[in-house]
């Protein structure tokens, strides 16, 4: 079933569990994910950053709104960290059902008037909105999108934010980076800040920069609130580190169709693991 993001996470919300939303950039990455949602019986979201579709093509979308509606769980699809009112535009065109604008580095008034117009256009045809506020950290050149400061996320700003845009959901930065955690790195997560902004903020908050933290934190944040939880990096990481033991293993490998196959199973068992961490197994109904 294919839903935006309004609806899917105000289930979540109610219900305080989380749904994870990961990034793809192939067919293997979108198929690993389906399988794990339909085996665990998880609502998901599929996130698709602007670098990544200029990669995949606008035509994979339609491939996954055809494997939605055959899907026997909700699955939202979702432009990720969206920089301009072009490229969000684009991805309402081709097929999204969920757009996020990412302010997050503009003045606050400037945010707020960029996620206003998204708001208003998207609204119009039924695509939901995510804005940010505040900055996720960055810890690799690889990572997607990243501020060299974290700028936590004010609560009172939050409120006034999401007042005068009129977004779905809000990303928040409570200590988070994009990107893997150099070894000994640890982030320090503000959650008595996040305990803040629930209590003040009653749309679905978002957390950024996922991959590498524990499964105690990740359960920490959605117990105090987050309803969205973001995995770009790890996916990337499994896939390509399955598919280079596949490589080294057997080095006269040459069918796409035998690297796909492992990248799926790797894919599909990260996805699998996060969705139980998030508590959205078991949730689709
Ligand atoms: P990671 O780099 O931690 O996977 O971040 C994911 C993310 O926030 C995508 O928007
Ligand atoms: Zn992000």
């Amino acid at each position: 079933m294919l839903m935006n993001m309004k609806d899917l996470l105000a289930v979540a919300n109610e219900h305080k569990f989380a749904v994870p939303a990961f990034n793809i950039s192939d067919y293997s990455m979108m198929n690993g994910i389906f399988e794990a949602s339909e085996e665990k019986q998880a609502p998901v979201i599929i996130a698709i950053h602007p670098d990544e579709l200029k990669h995949t093509g606008t035509e994979i979308v339609k491939a996954i709104i055809e494997k939605a509606h055959k899907a026997t769980v909700p699955v939202c699809i979702h432009l990720d960290h969206g920089a301009t009112f072009e490229q969000v535009m684009l991805a309402i065109q081709s097929g999204f059902t969920s757009v996020m604008i990412d302010g997050s580095s503009l003045s606050f008034e400037d945010n707020i008037a960029v996620c206003k117009k998204v708001a208003e256009a998207a609204h119009a045809v039924n695509v939901s909105v995510e804005g940010e506020l505040g900055t996720i950290g960055s810890t690799d050149a690889q990572a997607e999108a990243g501020a060299n400061t974290i700028i936590y996320t004010d609560p009172d700003a939050a409120v006034k934010f999401v007042e005068a845009t009129g977004v779905d959901t809000l990303a928040i930065a409570i200590g988070t980076s994009h990107g893997i955690y150099p070894k000994g790195m640890k982030p320090e997560l503000k959650l008595d800040l996040l305990k803040v902004i629930k209590s003040k903020v009653s749309i679905p908050l978002v957390l950024h920069g996922a991959s590498g933290l524990s499964d105690e934190d990740v359960m920490d944040c959605v117990k105090r609130g987050i309803c969205k939880v973001n995995f770009a990096t790890e996916l990337r990481a499994a896939y390509s580190k399955a598919v280079k033991e596949l490589l080294a293993e057997k080095p006269d490998t040459i069918d796409p169709k035998a690297y796909g196959k492992t990248a799926i199973a790797a894919v599909k068992e990260l996805v699998m693991a996060r969705m139980k961490v998030c508590g959205c197994d078991g949730k689709a109904e």
